[in-house]
């Protein structure tokens, strides 16, 4: 009997002696840790308003392609969200893999996360795992998780290990030999892959117009490099360039429209959206500007728009929902299909939406102008061009009762907007969405280099 223990004794500590292998998560900074529970219930005194619950986070980690959520005890944060807080930025949860021992090679690992308001995890907020492909033994990632309800959750995690990557089963080096001299000195030719997107561009030093290859072929946009990363501008509105009409068909939008540059007029094109987004993952970063000033600065996640066949359909994760493209679980452009004057395809109806609806209670009825993924009505970054009024964006009625025009919106605002319709009645004079593929986290916020 005592001989037995002390022989697993033994075998354990053998064990921990060999195994020097870890993998190791920080998970830095969580938004939303509140909300609504799973169930539809709020979990405290404050539940109308989405908050008010001390949440919990748990976390486990595994690097080793066994299923997270059987084989990995969960690492539990104190009650973390004790001041309701909508973002937790020093976090700092580290979770280590248990397991990391039996790991042959690193290929990526699972992270699952639960969040909850009882240490017990009986009441659920969000509770979801996801696999993050890479063979780099260090990294940096940050993902949103669209919770049932309109919230979601974004963390932003780091990663660590010494388990080495999958040995790359290349073919052995060919044995070289002397080559007599032919007479030819050139070097051998090398076709390097094109760039798809900004990000691939290598020798990019400062922001300009560049050609990509979206699809094989060579597209212009504007490139913008800043400090944190390198922006591929699918869209922008502004004052200076060529003035461009909007008001087009559904056909029209599948290709390039205007010219690109910083304050210039453009669209990408929504084949050439599908191509570059199907490719691999992209975040998408909406500025809105008044003039010099920044108005909103709005991230989103996973931005993808589909093929023709599905109406160029929208998806994506929005950093805050309430807001924006996310700005309501009914009212929401995530999903929706792409939609002009001469081909409504939203999910709500023409005669729903704001931008094609008659505004019956101020007696002046709108027309439609512009393109976009109407799910809300109250967004189109493709809207009429205002100029803006004395340093305001804010289109008088009286304006609005002239040209009966919606202009370039993206609600800021969350609830009911201007005369109970889901639109704020202004036109930003100056807009652009950018993709990026670094991670979200590193962005400064405050940043107006776009409106400047
Ligand atoms: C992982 O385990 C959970 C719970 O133990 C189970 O619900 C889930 O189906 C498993 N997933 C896979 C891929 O085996
Ligand atoms: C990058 O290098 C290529 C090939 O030398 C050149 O054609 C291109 O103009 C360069 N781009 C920039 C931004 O310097
Ligand atoms: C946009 O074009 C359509 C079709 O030509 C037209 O009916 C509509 O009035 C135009 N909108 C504006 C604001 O010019
Ligand atoms: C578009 O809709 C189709 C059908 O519902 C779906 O399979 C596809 O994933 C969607 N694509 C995007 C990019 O949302
Ligand atoms: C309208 O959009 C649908 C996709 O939602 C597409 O199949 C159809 O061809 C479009 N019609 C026109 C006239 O562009
Ligand atoms: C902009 O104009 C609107 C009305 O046209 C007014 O209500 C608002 O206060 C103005 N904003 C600023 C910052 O001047
Ligand atoms: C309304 O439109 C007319 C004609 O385009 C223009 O002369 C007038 O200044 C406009 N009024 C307002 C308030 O914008
Ligand atoms: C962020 O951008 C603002 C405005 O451009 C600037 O004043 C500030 O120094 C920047 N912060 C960092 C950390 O770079």
């Amino acid at each position: 009997m005592l001989k037995t223990s002390v022989f697993f004794a033994f075998l354990a500590l053998s064990a921990v002696a060999d195994d020097a292998s870890f993998f190791k998560v920080l998970i830095r900074e969580v938004d939303n840790p509140a909300g609504t529970l799973q169930n539809g219930q709020p979990c405290g005194d404050f539940g109308y308003l989405g908050l008010g619950c001390n949440v919990y986070l748990q976390a486990a980690v595994s690097a080793t392609g066994q299923n997270v959520s059987s084989s990995n005890t969960l690492t539990s944060t104190n009650p973390i969200n004790t001041q309701m807080e909508n973002r937790i930025s020093n976090l700092n949860l580290v979770v280590l893999d248990a397991n990391a021992g039996n790991a042959h090679s690193f290929n990526g690992f699972d992270l699952h996360i639960l969040i909850s308001s009882d240490q017990a995890a009986n009441s659920i907020i969000d509770d979801y795992v996801i696999h993050v492909d890479t063979t780099q033994s260090t990294g940096v990632y940050s993902y949103t998780h669209q919770r049932d309800s309109t919230l979601s959750t974004t963390i932003s995690i780091a990663w660590s290990t010494n388990i080495s990557p999958p040995s790359t089963t290349s073919t052995p080096e060919p044995t070289t030999t002397e080559v007599p001299f032919t007479g030819s000195t050139l070097p051998p030719t090398t076709t390097p892959k094109p760039p798809m997107d900004c990000s691939e561009i290598s020798n990019l030093t400062s922001s300009g117009v560049q050609t990509i290859y979206p699809n094989g072929s060579p597209v212009q946009v504007y490139c913008d490099t800043t400090s944190y990363g390198t922006y591929t501008v699918i869209q922008s509105r502004g004052a200076t360039g060529e003035n461009v009409n909007f008001n087009i068909t559904y056909d029209k939008y599948t290709d390039i429209i205007g010219t690109p540059g910083k304050e210039t007029n453009f669209w990408f094109g929504l084949d050439n959206m599908n191509h570059l987004s199907g490719a691999k993952p992209y975040r998408l970063q909406i500025d809105l500007c008044c003039g010099t000033l920044l108005v909103a600065k709005q991230i989103y996640h996973s931005f993808k728009v589909g093929t023709a066949e599905y109406g160029y359909n929208l998806t994506a994760t929005a950093d805050i929902s309430g807001i924006g493209l996310a700005y309501s679980s009914t009212y929401t452009d995530l999903g929706a299909k792409f939609s002009t004057f001469d081909n409504f395809t939203g999910p709500l109806g023409k005669d729903d939406c704001d931008e094609f609806q008659y505004f019956d209670d101020s007696g002046v009825q709108s027309q439609p102008y512009g393109g976009w993924w109407y799910g809300s009505c109250g967004n189109n970054l493709n809207g009429f061009w205002y100029p803006k009024r004395n340093g305001n964006c804010t289109v008088p009625d009286e304006v609005f009762k002239n040209t009966t025009m919606l202009g370039i919106n993206m609600r800021t605002t969350s609830g009911q907007g201007y005369g109970g319709y889901n639109v704020d009645m202004v036109s930003y004079d100056r807009v652009r969405m950018a993709l990026f593929t670094f991670d979200s986290i590193t962005i400064n916020r405050t940043d107006s280099s776009f409106c400047s």
